[in-house]
């Protein structure tokens, strides 16, 4: 006897969960907007700064707005002494994600008031996670190899003090606006694993802290954000681009999943594949790896030929494998990336869930016995 009132989705596959006014996506045409922007358009014309802003508070900001959050964000760019030692204690060889997530949770340490849940609040703790998140990263990366960690350079923007902070050298400017788009088109994604994470955590009035840590661990999935470092192994297993085919069709032959490919919302080509793809293209050619971006391009075709007509295309981790790797990248700080970017979509959530809470708790239709008698333990 099922006990279950209503229809039960495995996965909650088409389940409504929330409202937002923050992205929109029609998965059969390809359509991502932010606040009703097409994410091409933000692509091109945006900024990352300007994003969260956007996706904050529903509406693109006048010059001087932007100039004071940018301000606001820059004046926390740093690492407090505490957080500092915190992450030098992490040993050299612990995995990135797990550090990030250790330490956007301990962060709450740091915070006088860390769970007060005002909206106003959640505001000024997000913008203190998602400026500081860059530094946590850079600082650990040096930590493990031996370097001294690199003050912020608040002139720069968030993008370009992350490389700064990362490798001790002033970027370029279009490595800066490479990453920032990274950065803009990974920003926010309806109600992604990790985010309703982060919407289900505060839904309890627990703190922002926590539901980001909770986001955090849910992103660093191989199904979820994880994907970005798995086509970046699958690209390197590869040893040409004479290789692409065999090794794809040898994948799908032993029924393994393709990396980078399928989603549950999109069943046509995610439009963020398609600005990272030309974003991954141009680096390549710039950085010389064109090599890698034809590899991907490779497989690309063959996953269309033989599952477009499964929905199956290229997602955001596609492209932004190549793309993280032209940067100068290590492998494992892929999915930290997809973090620093996604930290302004989690927070805008969180925001969003504390404006008009309601207590996440879905149920679960009991398909067990009833009505079994207890055995004592030494009749079983
Ligand atoms: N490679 C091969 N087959 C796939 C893939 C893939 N990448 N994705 C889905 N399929 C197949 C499944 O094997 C399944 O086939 P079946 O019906 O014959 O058993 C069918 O498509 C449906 O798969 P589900 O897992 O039920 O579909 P879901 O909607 O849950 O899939 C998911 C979404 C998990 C992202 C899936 O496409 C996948 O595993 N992709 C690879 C991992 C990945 O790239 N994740 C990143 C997603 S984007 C993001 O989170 C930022």
């Amino acid at each position: 006897m099922s006990t279950a009132q209503s229809t039960y989705s495995k996965g909650l596959e088409g389940v409504i969960a929330a409202q937002t006014e923050m992205s929109f996506i029609n998965g059969s045409e390809g359509i991502l907007e932010y606040v009703g922007i097409a994410i091409g358009d933000l692509a091109s014309q945006s900024s990352f700064e300007e994003t969260v802003f956007l996706l904050w508070n529903k509406r693109l900001p006048t010059a001087e707005e932007l100039g004071a959050f940018t301000t606001d964000l820059r004046a926390n760019y740093g690492l407090c002494d505490s957080l500092k030692a915190r992450i030098t204690a992490c040993p050299a060889d612990a995995e990135p994600m797990h550090v990030i997530r250790t330490m956007i949770s301990s962060m709450a340490m740091d915070d006088s008031s860390p769970n007060e849940n005002s909206v106003e609040a959640a505001r000024e703790k997000s913008l203190q996670i998602l400026a500081t998140a860059p530094a946590i990263v850079a600082a650990f990366d040096r930590h493990r190899r031996g370097l001294e960690i690199i003050d912020p350079d608040p002139s720069l923007n968030f993008a370009g003090n992350f490389l700064y902070m990362l490798n001790g050298e002033k970027p370029t400017p279009a490595m800066i606006r490479a990453f920032d788009i990274c950065m803009i088109t990974h920003a926010d994604h309806g109600l992604n694993n990790s985010t309703f994470a982060a919407r289900v955590v505060i839904s309890t009035l627990s703190d922002v802290y926590s539901a980001i840590t909770a986001a955090v661990g849910s992103l660093r999935g191989p199904l979820h954000g994880g994907a970005n470092e798995g086509v970046m192994k699958m690209l390197n297993q590869i040893p040409d681009v004479e290789g692409a085919e065999e090794h794809v069709m040898n994948m799908i032959k032993n029924k393994e999943r393709i990396m980078g490919f399928g989603h549950r919302v999109y069943k046509s080509k995610d439009p963020r594949a398609s600005e990272l793809m030309t974003l991954a293209k141009q680096l390549a050619e710039d950085t010389g790896n064109m090599d890698l971006y034809n590899k991907s391009h490779a497989i690309e075709l063959v996953m269309e030929r033989e599952y477009a007509s499964k929905g199956i295309y290229p997602n955001v981790d596609f492209y932004s494998a190549t793309t993280y790797h032209c940067i100068g990248l290590k492998l494992d700080l892929f999915t930290p990336m997809f973090v620093l970017a996604r930290i302004a979509g989690w927070a805008g959530h969180v925001i969003e869930q504390l404006g008009d809470n309601r207590l996440f708790r879905p149920t679960t239709d009991y398909v067990g016995p009833h009505d079994v008698a207890y055995v004592p333990i030494e009749k079983r």
